[in-house]
This record gives structure tokens, sequence and C-alpha cells, in this order.
């Protein structure tokens, strides 16, 4: 007997179930409290399971966190030790482009002058910019920021990427490393954060660092609030060094009431949906995956706890 175990309190289980046991005969899908053996639990897909989740299952040999970011899972101390995979999903990849061209074409086509223009019946002509000479700067050029990036070098932006290693994306001007971190920032109009939530990128963009954007930059935050040090961008963004900000994730969440924030005209708040996982786009990869890990061969889209992502 094989059996998947499942958990999540966002994710549908009967959805998940249902796309998955076509391409997995012979494995048992269900959830934990469902589990006859724990001996039997050979794959489980997750997302942010309670501590001690995994100690039953002593023969588990891969674990599918259910979604991309995996910050919350890589630093846990009840880990097993077997490969983790993280969803790779086209569908949430141009789920999060959609999000990020939304935000940087907002900015780069002055909306947010003309939303306030209209609440005081002003009619105020700003010059169109010509996207070429708008540099939108993507911080992470993984899965999601690479996609991200290259849409928006499709709209006509000149887009510059920041990643560990060095990278070669057709239409992106890519750099590497801290050491070239300041000079990516100074030449960012509209910065997009798109990195994961490691010990490395913790606080990542300190106060120094936010001060190296032209002054008047927008800033576009989807990855995970604790990359920034969120009490300078607010001082930031009060004094107009950084002109607008659009946030979809926060140091703290839900972001409490009475954070300034909520109350700035400069700044769009969404709740961490930039994007979310299809199971529908995503199942067929994860099956897959399982496939291979069942015949004992090497898995893709590997998550690497050492390194945090
Ligand atoms: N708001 C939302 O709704 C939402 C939804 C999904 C995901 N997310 C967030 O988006 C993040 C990015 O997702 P992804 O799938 O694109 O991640 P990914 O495929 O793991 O890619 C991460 C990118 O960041 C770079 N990176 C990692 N550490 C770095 C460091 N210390 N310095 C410079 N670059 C570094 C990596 O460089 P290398 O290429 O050199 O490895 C890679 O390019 C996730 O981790 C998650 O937190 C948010």
């Amino acid at each position: 007997m094989t059996t998947l175990v499942f958990y999540s309190e966002f994710d549908s289980y009967s959805e998940w179930s249902a796309l998955l046991a076509p391409h997995l005969p012979g494995v048992t899908i269900c959830c934990a409290e469902e589990v006859l053996d724990a001996n039997d639990v050979h794959f489980a897909l997750a997302w942010k399971p309670p501590h001690g989740f995994f100690a039953p299952y002593r023969n588990l040999k891969l674990l599918v966190n259910l979604g991309a970011g995996v910050d919350s899972l890589v630093g846990r101390d009840d880990l097993p030790d077997i490969p983790i995979i993280r969803l790779s999903d086209p569908d949430m990849a141009r789920m999060m482009a959609g999000y990020v061209l939304f935000a940087v074409l907002r900015y780069a086509r002055d909306i947010p002058a003309f939303e306030r223009a209209q609440r005081e019946r002003r009619w105020h002509y700003l010059h169109p910019r010509v996207p070429s000479s708008v540099r939108v700067g993507v911080m992470g050029l993984g899965e999601l920021g690479a996609f991200a990036a290259q849409e928006l070098a499709r709209q006509g932006f000149a887009v510059r990427g920041w990643s560990r290693s060095q990278k070669t994306i057709a239409g992106i001007e890519c750099s590497s490393g801290l050491a070239s971190l300041d000079d990516f920032l100074s030449e960012s109009d509209i910065l997009v954060v798109m990195l994961p939530l490691t010990p490395s990128t913790s606080g990542l963009l300190s106060q120094q660092r936010l001060a190296q954007l032209p002054k008047g930059a927008a800033f576009i935050n989807v990855s995970r609030g604790a990359i920034v040090d969120q009490a300078a961008l607010t001082c930031a963004l009060q004094l107009g060094d950084i002109a607008e900000a659009t946030l979809d994730v926060f140091d703290r969440e839900p972001l409490p009431p009475e954070d300034p924030l909520w109350r700035m005209e400069n700044v769009l708040i969404t709740p961490h949906l930039a994007s979310v996982a299809i199971p529908a786009s995503a199942a067929l990869q994860v099956a897959e995956n399982i496939q291979r890990a069942a015949r004992g061969e090497a898995v893709s889209n590997q998550v690497f706890p050492e390194r945090g992502y």
C-alpha cells in the first residue's frame, strides 16, 4: 500500500485529490486523520502543517510544498531528511506577472496622479512617458521573477534583473550578487521585489539600501514583507523619497489596523494574493514528481533547505 497524505488549511483537499488520482493509480490519497497505517505514507502534499506533522510518517520519500514560497517550511526543526519540492505552476507565474504588470503600468502611466486629480474634479494632463524611458528593476529572477521580467520587457520597459547567480535572459540586463546591488537599486525607477525570504534576504532592503533608489521611485513588493525594513519604507514614503508603493506582503499579516501604511494615499495595499497555487495547472507536475520519487529517480523543482529556497 502507498499513501499520499494531504494537509492544508487553505487549499481544497477534494480538488487536489480529484486532480491527482487519475495520474497516481495505486496510491491512496487522504487527509491525515484518514491515514490507516502511517508506515504506508510515502508522499506528503502540505502547506504549513503543524509542528510534529511528519513524525509518524517514517517512510516518507517526498514532501511537496503546496506553494512557491518555502520560507515557512525550510526553517523548521522537524523536517524529514527527504527531497522537498515546491509548486512550479505556469498559471501561477502568469497570475503573478499579471499583478506585477498591473502595478508597474499603473505607475508608468501615472494612474495614481489621475486618480487623485479625479477625486478633485481636476483635468490634470501629464504627457505619457515612452516605456523604454522607464527603468524597471526586478529583484529575483526565479520561476516567478524571470517570467514577470520578460512580460515587462515585452511591454517595452528597460528591464534590469538581479539575482544570486548570474543569469542570461534575452531582453533583460542581468546582474548578480551583493556587490552590484546598490548600482542596481540606483537605476530602478520602479523596483519589483520577487526574492524568496531566506536568512540572506531577510532585512536586505534596509534603510540604507532603500535610500539608493532614485528620488521619487515606485516600490512594489510581491514576495515577503520581512525582506524590507517596513518602518524605513513607511518613512521614505512619508517623505516622498519613495513616491508610491504597491504592497501585497507585510512584516506582519494581516497588516494591523493601526499601521500607518493603511492611511497613506500613495500606498496601494492588497492582502497577499498576488498569485496563488492553481491545482489544475500544477497537478500534473506534482504527479510526475511523485511517480519519479516512487521509482527512486531525481525530482524537479527541488527546494534546498540549507540555502533557504
Ligand atoms: N505574494 C504572493 O502571492 C506570492 C505568491 C507566490 C510566491 N511568492 C513569493 O515569491 C517568491 C519568489 O518566487 P519564485 O518562484 O520566483 O522563487 P525561486 O524560483 O526560488 O527564485 C528565487 C530567485 O531569487 C534569487 N535569490 C535568492 N536568494 C538571493 C539572494 N540572497 N540574493 C540575490 N538573489 C537571490 C534566486 O537567485 P538564483 O537564480 O541565483 O538562485 C532566484 O533568481 C517566493 O519565494 C515567495 O516568497 C509570493
